[in-house]
């Protein structure tokens, strides 16, 4: 049985520390899954974080930014998501397409129609089961993120987070059956529960089909 489940959020969500719980239990359970992060998770696609998560003296123009996270994922989507979906595992991963739309559509304002085209093809139209949205104000995200040299999108204002926020928000009304929203305020076993009791029905509406 395969399904493919993402997690998106601003900076601070908890996405890494709610992705490696959830595959912890997959993995207790015996339920084959794996867990990977966008950008990267391929040899080209740390290649490609690196420039744009850390490039500081090159430049690079926000349609070159949605490009470059499209070739990232375009890579990863063939190398490893279809193959895993394939091999019947559970696919986690830590931010995909809807990253793109949050971050260069609401935070760089590009066009979304443009960027839905982008994206479509980068994915071949893959669209994951679920999507957890792990939610945060910008500013307690942010007071959570102290002591760490911050990143290209670290770096920009708040007014940018906040339209990644809003973009979010936007994104999962439009598409409510795929979209789990979670208070990411609450404690991190709270979250834990919250995001098992989805997966874990989900799994169960799979296994009866
Ligand atoms: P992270 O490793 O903390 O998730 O950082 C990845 C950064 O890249 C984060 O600030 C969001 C940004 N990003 C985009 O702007 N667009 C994208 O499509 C993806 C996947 C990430």
């Amino acid at each position: 049985m395969s399904l493919f489940i993402t997690f998106e959020g601003g900076e601070g969500s908890g996405k890494s520390s709610q992705t490696r719980a959830l595959y912890r239990q997959l993995t207790r359970l015996d339920i084959p899954a794996i867990l990977i992060h966008e950008p990267g998770s391929t040899v080209l696609g740390e290649k490609l974080t690196r420039l744009l998560k850390w490039a500081q003296s090159t430049n690079i123009a926000p349609t070159t930014e949605l490009m470059l996270f499209d070739a990232s994922r375009a890579q990863l989507v063939q190398e490893v998501i279809r193959p895993a979906l394939k091999a019947h595992k559970i696919v986690i991963c830590d931010r995909y397409a809807d990253s793109t739309v949050a971050y260069q559509g609401y935070g760089r304002k590009i066009d979304i129609d443009t960027i839905l085209k982008i994206n479509d093809l980068a994915t071949g139209g893959l669209k994951p089961d679920l999507t957890v949205l792990l939610d945060i104000p910008v500013e307690a995200g942010f007071a959570r993120k102290t002591g760490q040299e911050p990143d290209r999108f670290e770096k920009e204002s708040k007014a940018f987070h906040q339209r990644v926020r809003k973009g979010y928000f936007q994104l999962a009304a439009d598409e409510p059956q795929r979209w789990l929203v979670v208070n990411a305020s609450l404690s991190k076993e709270k979250i834990q529960q919250i995001i098992w009791e989805k997966v874990s029905s989900l799994l169960t509406e799979r296994a009866e089909r």
